[in-house]
């Protein structure tokens, strides 16, 4: 994100690898015939399916992880689904190195269980949840949603979660919280590039406390039915769709509650590049870069025409509301 090479961060491994998305488009294809009012016939047969694919038909070598449709508005977009050998060999995972490709080349080495999370700060129950008994906190629904990067290139993921909200519940925050501070894992032993200097380590990322609260902010457990691989974040991980990527911290090992806007990682590195709020906005540009249009991965053959951001990533009805009579210029 922040690098200043000649490279343009964009590149994007080939892709020949066919891999097993059959379920996703079959749960596509069988969502449009619910909406067409045919769908009694085939839910038998989608739920044995699924039943099969979780067993047999998994896309990577994770454990099953499977989420019930999610009755959240806006959580599941019909857009067509990213490749998963894209979505796990194309990220941004600095603490694995800086290229696309190093974290499904370096992750193996962190550890995601035993794993615990610290909630701690403004509230009344602060609480270390062993993963076991986060995973239990809320029942887990798999979200499609779209994610957009700050670099300008996004991709379509079937996430397996719950709203963060759940959590939040759990620990009764006191009034005076106003915002909720994520920190990832940082750690030099298993992490190869943490103590480099591209960001002050650990990774912060934060959001204002209605936000947090919003049902579409998701802790995330699991990506295409299986617990989520290391490269994207395991054990577990934020995912907010209406915001840039970099806002969905990885590999969460504390959440601290305060009265304070968190000092973000990437915000320390760059305030004028990287503001606090982060919302995906097409008239707002990085100041190095347009922010009005993104390139699909998957989509990026000779021919492909960039698409169009959306406000909030398309998430406006859901979450334009939390930011009525806000200079979103001022505050990006
Ligand atoms: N979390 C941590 N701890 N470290 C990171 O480098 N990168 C962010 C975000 N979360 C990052 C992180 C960025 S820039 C993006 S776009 C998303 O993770 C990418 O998530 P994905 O690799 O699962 O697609």
């Amino acid at each position: 994100m922040l690098i200043k090479s000649s490279r343009d961060g964009f590149i994007h491994p080939a892709s020949s690898e066919i891999t097993p998305r059959a379920l996703y488009r079959e749960r596509r294809d069988i969502l449009k015939l619910m909406a067409s009012g045919a769908a009694g016939t085939v839910l038998a047969s989608w739920a044995s399916r699924e039943a099969f694919a979780q067993q047999a038909q998994r896309p990577g070598k994770g454990a099953a992880l499977a989420g019930s449709k999610s009755g959240v508005p806006g959580a599941v977009t019909m857009e067509k689904v990213t490749e998963y050998k894209d979505a796990t060999t194309y990220n941004n995972f600095y603490e694995f190195g800086t290229d696309k490709a190093d974290p499904a080349k370096n992750a193996h080495t962190l550890k995601p269980t035993p794993w615990v999370v610290e909630v701690e700060g403004l509230v009344k129950k602060p609480t270390k949840f062993a993963l076991e008994d986060l995973l239990k906190l809320g029942a887990q629904e798999e979200r499609i949603y779209r994610l957009r990067c700050v670099e300008g290139w996004s991709m379509v993921i079937p996430w397996v979660g719950y709203s963060m909200s759940k959590l939040i519940e759990k620990v009764e925050p006191l009034g005076n919280a106003k915002f909720v501070e994520f920190i990832s894992q940082a750690d030099p032993k298993t992490m190869p590039f943490v103590g480099s200097s591209v960001l002050d380590w650990p990774y912060v990322e934060g959001l204002r406390m209605d936000e947090a609260m919003h049902p579409l902010a998701l802790l995330s457990f699991g990506m295409y039915g299986e617990v989520l691989p290391n490269q994207n974040g395991a054990p577990v991980r934020l995912v907010v769709p209406w915001k840039y990527g970099f806002k969905s911290g990885k590999s969460l090992v504390r959440i601290r509650f305060t009265d304070r806007e968190p000092k973000t990682a990437w915000n320390k590195a760059a305030a004028n590049e990287y503001g606090f709020y982060s919302n995906v906005n097409p008239n707002v540009d990085h100041p190095r870069w347009s922010q009005a249009t993104e390139r699909r991965i998957g989509e990026d053959g000779l021919f492909a025409k960039k698409r169009k951001t959306l406000m909030f990533n398309g998430y406006e009805p859901q979450v334009g509301q939390l930011y009525a009579g806000m200079d979103l210029k001022k505050n990006f």
